[in-house]
Order: C-alpha cells, then structure tokens, then sequence
C-alpha cells in the first residue's frame, strides 16, 4: 500500500511517499481503508522531534482518517465490517491503518469521510476545552489566538454557541475575515497590534474570562496580562515556540488560573471522551458547526500540506485524500 514516512527528523522534505505492506493485523484490531486523512499541527511537530511524544524511525505521521473497516480481529465485533468510520490513532497518512475498537467513531450517513476526518482532533480539542477544562456560558468573554486555524475556527463556534463573547486573534486581514464569519464579535491582528492592550479597551478594562492559547512562547504574556480577575489561561500548544515558565507569584493578584491541555488524557475518561463525540457529531450533523476545508490535497502531496501549514497559510482544516 502507498503511505507516508520520514526515515529522519527534519523539514517537510524528509517525508517520502512510499510502497510499504499493509499493517499487520491483530485480534484485538480492525484494519480500515482509507478515503480521507486529517493534517495536523502536530503532525509537523512529530516530524520535527518536536512533538510531546518522540517518532520511531521510520515512522509515519497521522492522527486521524476516515473510511471503512474491511477486516475485524477475532476478538473484535465482526459487525464492524463495511462501517464507515473515522480514526483517531496513529500513523494515518496511509491506503490502510489498523485500530482497536476504542479508537474508532461509528459515522451517521450523513457526515461525508471528509467530514470526518476534518473533526476528530480539532474539534474535540476546542470542545473538552470550552465545556470539560472550562465552561463557557453567557456573559463570559473567550480569546481564541490563532483563530483562523483548525482548532481556532471551531473554537470560535463552539465558544457562541455556549452564548459567550469571543475575541480572536490571527495574523492576516484576510484570515480575520474568516474568523468574523466564523463569528467573533471582534479580531486582532497580533502580529500587527500588541494584542493585551487591545484586549484592555474592547473590554472596558476587565480581560476576558478564557485564554485558548495553542501559540505559545510570542503570546503566553500577553494572555496573562489579558485576564479578567479569577480568569482562565488554557495552554494547548506552542505554534511559535515552547512557552516560557510561569512565575506563580504573579498570578496571585487576579487570582488567576493557568492549565495546560491534551487531548489525549481526554481518551483515558471514556465517559467524557464519548460525551465530547455525541456533542460535537450532533453539531456538526445539525449545521451548528461548519468545518471550514480550507486545503485538499493528494496523499502524495503531504509534504506541501505540511509546507503550507507551517508557513501560516492555511485556515481551517487540510486533508490528504486517498483515491
Ligand atoms: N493539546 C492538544 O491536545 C492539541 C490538539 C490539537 C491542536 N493542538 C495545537 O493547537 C494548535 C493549532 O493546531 P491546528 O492543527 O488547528 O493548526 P492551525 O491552527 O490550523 O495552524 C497553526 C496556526 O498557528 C498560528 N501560528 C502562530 N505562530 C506561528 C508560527 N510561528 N508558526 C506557525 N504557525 C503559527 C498560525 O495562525 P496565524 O497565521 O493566524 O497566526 C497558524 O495558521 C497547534 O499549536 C497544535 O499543536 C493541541
């Protein structure tokens, strides 16, 4: 089968798209044909040695796909044969990936496979962040940095439909109006606007609520400076850079709180994780959240997808399709 690796650490040009057998199968797994293939931030991470968890060479990148089961092990549900479904486990840049049944989400007719690979991380990323880490609710204000992003956008989304104010961050013109369609009530252009400040005066000087901070080290101070008292920075990433160490001492004053989030703790509370899944599934089954498909492109193409993503031109979601 055709699939992607990096036989190195580096830049997007050590992925190589190559013949490989498919994925040995298990009796504890399914092995799934793949349509479409989510990309994502940290995809470019694990490719760079720069992710939470290190690669093994070679290795393939891919959190998440969709497409059908065609085999099921011995000790899974022979039922799942000929399912739609997407995966949310590794190493889905590839025709075929095998995954235990816990790693799979059954998909309504009506959600396509680009669809589906379009929401698993970054869907449930914003959500356990706005309603598990935190709860939105009228009256509270969210700023979502880079909000033009995968996350970014659905984040937006979600925080409204949760009744609060949101102010995003991004870095273009062009990308601030895809976010106000997305429906921020107001856009800062952070690389062009020293954003805390402008925060200060949109909100009459109180801060906002929630931080969605996936930047990192260029933004980490000025969304703590950017807290309403009693507010809430959730750290999620580090597009720019690894973020520098807080001082405890200077939260004290505003009583404020910093979390980090992963969405891979989420999967070890089933009980949340499959709340997070029926959530967003019926949003996106309702027409509550749009998934933006800002990018598609040939499983062969990966290492472009990668290039874009990492030169902030892209919004919303990238997929790799599989003919
Ligand atoms: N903790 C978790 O479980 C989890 C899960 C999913 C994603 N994440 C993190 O969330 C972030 C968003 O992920 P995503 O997949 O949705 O990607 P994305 O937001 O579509 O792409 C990354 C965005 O980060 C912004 N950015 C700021 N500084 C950057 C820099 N120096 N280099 C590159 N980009 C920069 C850019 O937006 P602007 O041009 O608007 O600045 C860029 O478009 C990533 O940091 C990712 O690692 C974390």
């Amino acid at each position: 089968m055709k699939t992607i690796r990096f036989h190195e650490i580096g830049g997007p040009e050590v992925l190589r798209y190559e013949d490989v057998e498919r994925p040995r199968m298990a009796p504890n797994k399914v092995l799934v044909r793949i349509h479409a293939i989510g990309v994502n931030f940290a995809d470019t991470l694990l490719r760079r040695g720069a992710y939470l968890a290190q690669p093994k060479l070679p290795e393939t990148p891919g959190f998440e796909a969709a497409g059908v089961v065609v085999e099921a092990g011995d000790e899974t549900d022979r039922n799942l044969v000929g399912q739609r479904v997407v995966v949310l486990g590794e190493r889905c840049y590839a025709e075929y990936v095998t995954a235990s049944q816990s790693q799979l989400i059954g998909l309504p007719d009506k959600i396509s496979f680009e669809e589906a690979a379009a929401f698993p991380v970054q869907a449930l990323t914003a959500y356990h962040m706005l309603y598990t880490a935190d709860r939105v609710s009228p009256g509270r204000t969210v700023l979502v940095h880079a909000a033009a992003g995968g996350v970014g956008l659905l984040a937006v989304q979600m925080a409204k439909l949760g009744g609060a104010r949101v102010i995003g961050t991004t870095s273009s013109a062009e990308k601030a109006k895809i976010v106000e369609e997305a429906g921020a009530d107001d856009v800062i252009l952070y690389n062009q606007t020293d954003f805390a400040p402008k925060v200060a005066q949109l909100t009459n000087q109180r801060g906002v609520d929630i931080v969605l901070d996936s930047v990192g080290k260029a933004t980490l101070h000025g969304s703590l400076a950017s807290l309403a008292p009693f507010g809430h920075l959730i750290s999620y990433g580090g597009a720019s850079g690894r973020p520098d160490p807080i001082d405890v001492g200077t939260l004290y004053s505003r009583s404020l709180k910093v979390s980090a989030f992963w969405l891979f703790t989420v999967s070890r509370t089933p009980a949340i994780a499959q709340r997070g899944v029926r959530q967003v599934l019926e949003w996106i089954s309702s027409g509550k959240i749009h998934l933006r498909i800002g990018l598609k492109l040939p499983l062969e193409q990966a290492a472009e997808a990668h290039r874009r993503m990492e030169a902030r031109q892209t919004t919303g979601k990238i997929l790799l399709m599989v003919e």
